[in-house]
C-alpha cells in the first residue's frame, strides 16, 4: 500500500520565530527513502501557540497529531514511527 504521511508545519509568527523557520526546509532534509512517502505543507498559525497547555512552539502536525517543540530530527523520527519503519 502506498501510504503517505502528511506533515503540516506551522508557519505562524510565533512558531516561525521559535525555530519553525528551519522546519520549512524539512523536505530538503528528508532521507531519500522517505521523500516520496511524505507530503509537507505549510500552514498559517495552527492555533496552539496561545494555549500554554498545548506545549511549546514550534508546532507541527503529523497525520493530524500535534508535535510540539518540533525540529527536523524530531519530525523525521515521528514520520518513521508513523510509517512503522
Ligand atoms: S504560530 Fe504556530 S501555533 Fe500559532
Amino acid at each position: 500500500m502506498d501510504m503517505k504521511v502528511e506533515v503540516i508545519i506551522c508557519s505562524g509568527t510565533l512558531c516561525y520565530l521559535m525555530g519553525g523557520a528551519e522546519l520549512q526546509l524539512l523536505s530538503e532534509h528528508l532521507p531519500p527513502a522517505l521523500k516520496d512517502k511524505v507530503i509537507v505543507k505549510g500552514s498559517p498559525c495552527v492555533g496552539f501557540c496561545d494555549k500554554p497547555e498545548s506545549g511549546k512552539p514550534p508546532f507541527a502536525l503529523i497525520n493530524g497529531r500535534k508535535i510540539q517543540q518540533a525540529s527536523v530530527d524530531k519530525l523525521i523520527s515521528e514520520i518513521k514511527q508513523e510509517l512503522g519503519i
